[in-house]
């Protein structure tokens, strides 16, 4: 009788590439890449075995998934049903615990690599929709930093504080006491992605309570973060939203 065999694929795109990995040589379709997956057991959801599958196969932990399409692939005494879903979130640095090969790639790379039919008719259809790019799967990251504040009641001109971010990665930054009430920004210059500090120095304020860039002297207003003078006069420091908390302050890094 002829076999009808369920798979599981996660498509995660990040940052605009989207994960593929190898298929190991001796399997069918040796060699030729793929959305990382594999067979459902017995009464298994897709959702369940793609987060066992992408555990045992990268060693990450699927926190999200949701159901994309479905492909058929006719084989000799066999029906392969590919059931394509998005991964919504993720946790960890994929790697292949079997050593096969695994890369993000942009689609320009991703066209290049040889594929079964149905992953490369995934691979196209996601082209398609993303107008030539791969649109991220996952929702973005919100990552909330406490700052406490000195309990003297003092108030510092300034406090640097730190995040780590799955789509950011290491953000740097910085909390500003102003006469409209605390300030977060990116310590990070328009003119340059660098500090404005690049050295862990203290962050100035000239008499006019604006921020000074150590690099080029670029100044900003420390309301709204606008460069007012300096080579990147007009644009803006990025603004983190920041929540009252006990003892500090709550910045909401996204
Ligand atoms: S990097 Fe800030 S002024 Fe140039």
């Amino acid at each position: 009788m002829r076999q009808t065999v369920f798979v599981a694929a996660g498509i995660l795109v990040r940052k605009g590439r989207v994960l593929l990995a190898q298929r190991h040589v001796s399997a069918a379709y040796g060699g030729l890449w793929e959305f990382p997956g594999g067979k459902l057991e017995a009464n298994e959801s897709p959702a369940h075995a793609l987060s066992r599958e992408w555990l045992e196969e990268l060693g990450v932990s699927v926190d999200g998934s949701e159901p994309y399409v479905f492909a058929c692939d006719e084989k000799p005494g066999m029906t392969l049903v590919l059931l394509f879903m998005k991964v919504t979130a993720m946790m960890g640095s994929p790697a292949g615990t079997a050593g096969q090969e695994v890369r993000w790639c942009l689609p320009g790379e991703a066209r290049t690599l040889p594929m079964p039919p149905a992953d490369h008719e995934i691979l196209r259809r996601l082209e398609v929709e993303g107008g030539g790019s791969f649109l991220d799967t996952e929702e973005p990251e919100t990552v909330e930093v406490f700052v406490p504040l000195p309990d003297d009641g003092s108030t510092p001109e300034v406090l640097t504080f730190e995040a780590e971010s799955r789509d950011l990665g290491r953000v740097r930054g910085f909390l500003i006491a102003t006469p409209d009430g605390w300030r977060a920004f990116e310590n990070l210059c328009p003119h340059r992605p660098l500090p404005l500090n690049p050295h862990g120095e203290h962050i100035p304020l000239d008499p006019h309570g604006r921020l000074a860039c150590l690099n080029h002297g670029a100044l900003f207003d420390s309301r709204s973060g606008l460069c007012v003078s300096g080579p990147c006069r007009g644009e803006f420091l990025r603004r983190f939203d920041t929540l009252e908390a006990p003892g500090g302050l709550t910045v909401v890094v996204e």
